[in-house]
């Protein structure tokens, strides 16, 4: 099949584009490189199966292709709040751009969503019939409200026009390529801790995150894909809980770093915690993460370990 990759360049995207190619299919990663890097896609760029699009999808585009990935968008805090309206702009109307070209080239096309349009859930763990709690004119409604709006536009567009639509809401997932500036705590600790800085906890680290590996990621995203009969939104991610602290500690035990671990104040905002319900990717996916935190850490350390020796 021919596959478009929108956001092809980035962290989860470059290892879609992959392990499309590995699977044989020609793929088109289309990017504007505003997070993403062509470092990361560099294995990929003398495979006649892959091609690279440098495009905004703000912007209209005529490909054929019978897959669409739409995962542009930046993810982190610190990249979509950098120009709000940009951000916006890419969710919407870069996912029309998307669902236009769906419609008229009748390829199926599956939105990248995520678990910030939960919000700050006032439902643990959240399940995909929770609407969420979302502050429609924060700071972070540029990214939350976009994403919700990009849910919308996927289901009228599938509702009105018939398109093919597959929708996965993607909760907290790390490892190699994620860029090392992004202010996410996976990135901060490792890089933190192979440079022998400070680890730094915010309030008693007792609150919990689950983190989802790459790879476990993109195996979901693959079968949601190609699943018949479900448009979703469905949970991906990894419901196996870690207080911070506790991470912090595995962290500077397989980095073997000398660095110290101090607390600083919880931000206002901070969530306890947050967790996928995955029944449903479970039950209709037969999908559930496979790549312990250990194995998935060490894998993310050694590639930090190249990124922060070359810089
Ligand atoms: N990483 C996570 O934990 C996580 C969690 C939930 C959802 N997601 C979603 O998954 C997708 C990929 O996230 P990621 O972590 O790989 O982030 P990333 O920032 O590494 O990747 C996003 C890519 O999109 C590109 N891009 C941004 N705006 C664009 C535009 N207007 N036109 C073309 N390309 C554009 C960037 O250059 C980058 O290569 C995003 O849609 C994100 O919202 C990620």
């Amino acid at each position: 099949m021919r596959v478009l990759v929108t956001g092809g360049a980035g962290f989860i995207g470059s290892h879609l584009c992959e392990r499309l190619v590995r699977e044989g299919h020609d793929v088109l990663c289309l990017d504007n490189f505003f997070t993403g890097n062509k470092r990361n896609i560099l294995p990929l760029l003398g495979n006649p199966r892959f091609e690279l699009i440098r495009h905004d999808i703000t912007e209209p585009i005529l490909l054929e292709v019978d897959r669409i990935y739409n995962l542009a968008c930046p993810a982190s805090p610190i990249h979509y709040q950098y120009n709000p309206v940009k951000t916006i702009k890419t969710s919407v109307m870069g996912t029309i751009n998307m669902l236009g070209l769906a419609k008229r080239v009748r390829a199926r096309i599956l939105q990248a969503s995520t678990s910030e349009v939960y919000g700050d859930p006032h439902v643990h763990p959240q399940t995909e019939e929770y609407w969420g709690n979302v502050n429609p004119i924060g700071i972070r409604s540029c990214y939350d409200e976009g994403k919700r709006v990009a849910e919308t536009l996927m289901m009228d567009y599938h509702r009105q026009n018939g398109v093919d639509i597959r929708i996965i809401r993607i909760f907290n997932t790390y490892g190699p390529r994620m860029a090392e500036n992004d202010g996410r705590v996976v990135s901060n600790f490792i890089v933190q801790a192979l440079r022998g800085e400070d680890l730094t906890v915010y309030g008693e680290g007792n609150q919990t995150r689950s983190f989802c590996y790459v790879d476990d990621l993109v195996e979901g995203m693959i079968r949601m894909m190609e699943c018949d009969g479900f448009v979703g939104p469905v949970n991906l991610g990894n419901p196996s809980e870690t207080t911070i602290l506790e991470f912090a500690r595995t962290i500077l035990e397989l980095t073997g770093s000398k660095s110290t671990i101090i607390f600083k104040p919880l931000p206002a905002d901070d969530p306890k915690q947050r967790r996928p319900d995955i029944s449903l990717a479970r039950e209709k996916l037969g999908w559930s993460p496979r790549v312990d935190v250990t194995t998935g850490l060490q894998r993310s350390i050694e590639y930090f370990a190249e990124v922060v020796g070359s810089s």
